[in-house]
């Protein structure tokens, strides 16, 4: 597949949801909130039917309830991240406890979400736990960033020098893909293809390197990346609203970046810091113990003085 083609990839049928839910009203809703979001979304009452599906398909997440009438879920977790261990899971329910919730995470889960949630809370995890795959959710801002006129120009500048400095050999790409992310951020479609150009790379090769290495974004950063800890301690003190603020104050979700490009959202499984929860992290100063007032407070002084920096 060459690089366009790979970028411009916009199968219908991606990322596929598998939601192993017992009560059917409970799977039948959570199921519509995410086909309206565009996902794929297949649905098991059973942990023999989730596994019979895992058998017949690819799933990229899958939603797992713990209390099932057959299996218990963290078993059919267990056999999912064994058999396919690159699907993320998303843990959903109403029996939690904190030893269910370290086991889930020892098992592989990225999420653990006890009931009841809110449909902003569920969205906001399984997009969490899509955007760890290089995902982004159907409809995400980030996808729709695009490059701005000034990263060609800068590009083209980049390019140059990197044509007198390196003869062009193949060992030379991951130099000088790193050279270009230095100086735009990113890497951006254009950037692959006169890199894979220059090297006499298959574009997709070039590609193939970009997606593998984590270090790389395909997408354009912020100039503040905001990391917000989803880990189990943060979690239980309001992780959630946390990025909910995010969302619904700064329009961000997990993987985007404004479209002023100040800020780009992550999440993290843990900043090692539960002493401090809820946590986030802002470049590299570390926030203690959140809530949605400070979220404003961090973002509004960061935004204030950068501004007072582009004036001087
Ligand atoms: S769970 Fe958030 S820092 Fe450990």
């Amino acid at each position: 597949m060459q690089i366009q083609e790979a970028l411009d990839f916009q199968d219908p049928s991606w990322p596929q949801v598998l939601i192993m839910e017992d009560e059917a009203s409970v799977a039948k809703g959570l199921g519509m909130v995410l086909s309206e979001e565009g996902y794929q979304v297949d649905l098991a009452m059973t942990g023999r039917s989730a596994l019979d599906s895992f058998n017949q398909k690819m799933f990229d997440l899958l939603v797992a309830d713990l209390r099932l009438p057959d299996i218990d879920g963290m078993e059919v977790i267990k056999q999912v991240k064994r058999r396919r261990p690159e699907t993320e899971v998303l843990v959903i329910t109403g029996y939690s406890t904190v030893n269910t919730a370290v086991e889930a995470m020892k098992l592989g889960a990225f999420d653990y979400l006890a009931k009841p949630f809110t449909e902003n809370e569920f969205l906001s995890a399984v997009k969490g736990a899509l955007v760890t795959k290089e995902f982004s959710a159907p409809d995400s801002a980030a996808v729709a960033l695009e490059s701005l006129p000034e990263d060609y120009l800068r590009l083209t500048e980049v390019m140059n020098q990197i044509r007198h400095t390196f003869a062009g050999q193949q060992h030379e790409v991951i130099t000088i893909l790193q050279k270009v992310q230095n100086a735009l951020g990113y890497i951006p479609t254009e950037a692959l293809l006169q890199i894979a150009d220059f090297t006499r790379m298959p574009e997709a090769a070039v590609y193939g390197i970009v997606t593998f290495y984590e270090r790389f974004r395909l997408l354009p950063v912020g100039r503040h990346v905001v990391k917000v800890c989803r880990g189990t301690a943060c979690h239980v003190k309001g992780a959630g609203t946390i990025l909910n603020e995010l969302e619904h104050r700064y329009k961000l979700s997990p993987g985007e970046t404004s479209k002023d490009r100040m800020f780009t959202l992550e999440t993290v499984a843990c900043f090692g810091s539960c002493a401090i929860a809820p946590v986030m992290v802002v470049d590299d100063k570390v926030c203690a113990d959140m809530d949605p007032d400070k979220v404003g407070k961090v973002l509004n002084d960061i935004a204030q003085n950068d501004s007072k920096t582009d004036l001087h």
